[in-house]
């Protein structure tokens, strides 16, 4: 929702990922400025059982004032031609200010595999009793008065995946938590979970280990403890943000990793697209029981993406061999 698009635009975005076979959606009250859960709704009507769909709790947009309402269609329309655009060249001009720094110095190694090595092998340090208070307060009402909001605007009797949105542990108290089972009872919302960082979904995980989480977590190319979250996570790991995280962490290691799967694969380093390509099948083999999330707002991407999913069994060997020398080569490696 954040490409500024047309309605028409991105709901042939969702027929396209629908036509290519995806079936499970992700969405929630902020995105698109609490325009993405109609949107799906819409797009769901006939469609409803044959998809599942994640919305959240937790996190709204602010309201838009009413004399900023009419601008609306103007303010997009600026964002589509200028904003859009310049972001675009800035982000152009940055890569080609790293590539020269990489040149000259090499100064964009950012060293995360010993870190995350670490985070795997280190037991979390007991619950803290005071942390930030949550952005909504959760409690019975709130709760049930978003998701009959959610309900409404999705246009359907129950939620699949119900994820407390950026949740903390300081957030919860053992009453809302009963009140998330019994939604559960009702059947309101087939599953609940965390929709959080990692750190933070561990820290929920420990505190409240008995609970039938599901997780969602983003997951870069370098994180290697998925495999934790997969053990604990009781229903499904929903694993997203893999493309955004690793072009923008990589910056300056693009060229390694696709020489290591070039002589992994046999195929050709340059061919247009592979780094995505490399990255999902490195997302799917982590998460290979769970679901890797995308977004894009290019058709021709949605319909590619979908292709490597269907592939991602026949690459998991390589994808494991990528991942295995990943770690074996952490000093050497900007990633
Ligand atoms: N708290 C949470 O639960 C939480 C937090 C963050 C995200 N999410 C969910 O996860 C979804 C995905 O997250 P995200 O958008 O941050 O990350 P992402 O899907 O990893 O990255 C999206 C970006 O990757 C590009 N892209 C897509 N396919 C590509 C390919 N094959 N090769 C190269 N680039 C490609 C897209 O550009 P184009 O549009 O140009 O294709 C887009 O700019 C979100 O939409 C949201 O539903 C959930």
């Amino acid at each position: 929702m954040g490409a500024a698009l047309t309605t028409s635009r991105r709901l042939r975005l969702l027929e396209t990922a629908y036509a290519h076979g995806i079936r499970h959606f992700d969405t929630a009250p902020l995105y698109g400025q609490g325009e993405a859960e109609s949107l799906l709704g819409r797009f769901s009507r006939g469609k409803r059982d044959s998809i599942t769909i994640t919305t959240k709790f937790g996190l709204t947009p602010r309201p838009i004032p009413a004399w900023f309402r009419p601008l609306i269609p103007t303010a997009r329309a600026l964002n589509r031609r200028l904003l859009i655009p310049y972001r675009q060249r800035r982000s152009a001009q940055q890569d080609q200010l790293n590539q020269g720094l990489k040149d000259d110095s090499n100064q964009l190694k950012i060293e995360v595999r010993p870190a995350s090595i670490a985070a795997i092998e280190t037991p979390l340090a007991p619950p803290v009793a005071n942390g930030p208070s949550p952005p909504v307060e959760y409690s019975a009402a709130v709760l049930r008065d978003q998701i009959e909001t959610s309900l409404r605007k999705l246009r359907t009797d129950h939620i699949d995946y119900y994820l407390l949105h950026e949740c903390q542990a300081s957030y919860l108290n053992q009453p809302f938590l009963e009140i998330l089972e019994k939604l559960v009872q009702e059947g309101k919302i087939r599953h609940f979970g965390i929709g959080s960082g990692r750190w933070q979904s561990r820290c929920i995980i420990n505190q409240y280990p008995t609970l039938p989480w599901v997780v969602q977590i983003p997951d870069g190319l370098t994180d290697h403890d998925t495999s934790w979250f997969s053990e604990r996570s009781s229903q499904h790991l929903f694993t997203h943000s893999t493309l955004r995280l690793s072009l923008e962490k990589g910056r300056g290691s693009e060229q390694h990793v696709l020489a290591l799967w070039a002589e992994i694969t046999n195929q050709n380093p340059e061919r247009p697209g592979l780094l995505g390509e490399v990255l999902l099948h490195a997302a799917l083999t982590k998460n290979s029981l769970g679901c890797v999330i995308f977004s894009s707002g290019n058709p021709e991407r949605i319909r590619s993406n979908a292709e490597i999913l269907r592939a991602a069994t026949a690459y998991r060997p390589a994808a494991e061999q990528l991942l295995d020398a990943l770690i074996a080569a952490p000093a050497s490696t900007p990633i």
